[in-house]
């Protein structure tokens, strides 16, 4: 943020905006590909994940077409929810598909849901209250012999779970920088196919997307051909200075090793859990889960509270508890810390 302050400070004199500035967007996007496991070229940066998702779904057109269902989950982040629901107006009819338990939801119910009627099938990766993941590979194959894309919401993975973008063929990912790849707030990211960018025409745009922008042309707007077409208006500088060094120290570290540290933790964590019969409710199947362990507690604001003048950073979210999520900088004595002052806390 610092070398942002310097930049913006002398940007007159030595403009930032042309030296630096305009590809930044372009280079930060590229950085996110290669965590993702997708090409150089197939990310946009977005505001948030929300507007990332409002793209995509803009260059949809639900009116003309029996091609008009989007199938979600009951496990998926609310903003996905609204702005789903924010499509009904316009034609599209949204099948949610329920979890019985609040944790996990079968595959075969998600596949079920996925007909010739579908257009998009659009879930959370990693669910943001319970932890489950979903299996990928067999939703995107469902998808595409019915001819629908899917998008996956990867908040929620992306920096702690390996991610393999191109070779499961998904169409979309939509996230942000904050939470597993140690970004500040805000920049939310948008992947779209290779080859299926060229296809599509954002309706929710602006002059970035333009092919050429400094042309100031009239409309219609000609969409540029690179990834850029998903663009907005001007990217918010100060955002991406803050995601930098968190993609560096990603990228140094290693998602494999992230992931591997995640699991070794995330499973004693569990069988501490069990052992002294807590409520887990994220999955037990180390392979079923993301980086973070829910565990049941009665009032868990007031429990983060604890927690927190003890020292141990927590979150919680309605109906399932604390959410505890160790990172590849903590060690395992911390996090066998964290457990033991949950117990006493408890
Ligand atoms: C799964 C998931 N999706 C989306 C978001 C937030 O998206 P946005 O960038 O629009 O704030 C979160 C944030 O907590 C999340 O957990």
């Amino acid at each position: 943020m610092l070398a942002y302050y310097d930049a913006w400070e002398h940007h007159t004199s030595e403009d930032a905006w042309a030296k630096s500035w305009w590809e930044m967007s372009a280079h930060i996007g590229d950085r996110i590909a290669t965590i993702l496991g997708g090409a150089r070229g197939s990310v946009q940066v977005q505001p948030n994940a929300s507007i990332a998702l409002s793209s995509v779904l803009s260059c949809f057109d639900f009116t003309s077409t029996k091609r008009s269902k989007i199938v979600a989950s009951g496990l998926d982040f609310p903003s996905m929810r609204y702005i789903l629901d924010a499509q009904t107006p316009m034609g599209a009819r949204v099948e949610t598909v329920a979890s019985d338990d609040g944790v996990t939801i079968p595959t075969e119910r998600i596949l079920a849901a996925i007909d010739d009627g579908a257009a998009l099938v659009a879930l959370s990766h990693v669910s943001f209250r319970s932890s489950y993941r979903t299996e990928v590979e067999p939703i995107v194959e469902r998808a595409h012999k019915h001819g629908a894309l899917v998008l996956l919401d990867v908040y929620q993975s992306a920096g702690v779970v390996p991610l393999k973008t191109s070779e499961w063929g998904v169409d979309f990912l939509i996230g942000g920088t904050i939470k597993w790849l140690c970004g500040g707030p805000a920049c939310g990211y948008l992947y779209v196919r290779p080859d299926l960018q060229g296809r599509l025409q954002p309706k929710l745009t602006g002059w970035v997307a333009h092919s050429t922008p400094f042309d100031f042309a009239p409309p219609p707007i000609s969409y540029d051909k690179s990834v850029r077409r998903f663009a907005q208006g001007t990217p918010s500088i100060p955002a991406l200075y803050s995601v930098l060094p968190g993609l560096q120290i990603i990228e140094e570290v290693g998602v494999e090793s992230c992931r591997a540290e995640s699991a070794r933790r995330t499973e004693w964590m569990i069988d501490f859990a069990l052992e002294r019969g807590w409520k887990v409710n994220s999955p037990r199947d180390v392979n079923q889960r993301g980086g973070s362990v829910m565990i049941y507690v009665d009032d868990g604001p007031g429990m983060v509270q604890r927690l927190n003048e003890r020292g141990v950073f927590v979150d919680c979210r309605p109906g399932v508890g604390l959410r505890m999520s160790p990172h590849f900088f903590n060690t395992d004595e911390e996090v066998q810390e964290a457990m033991e002052i949950l117990a006493e806390v408890i």
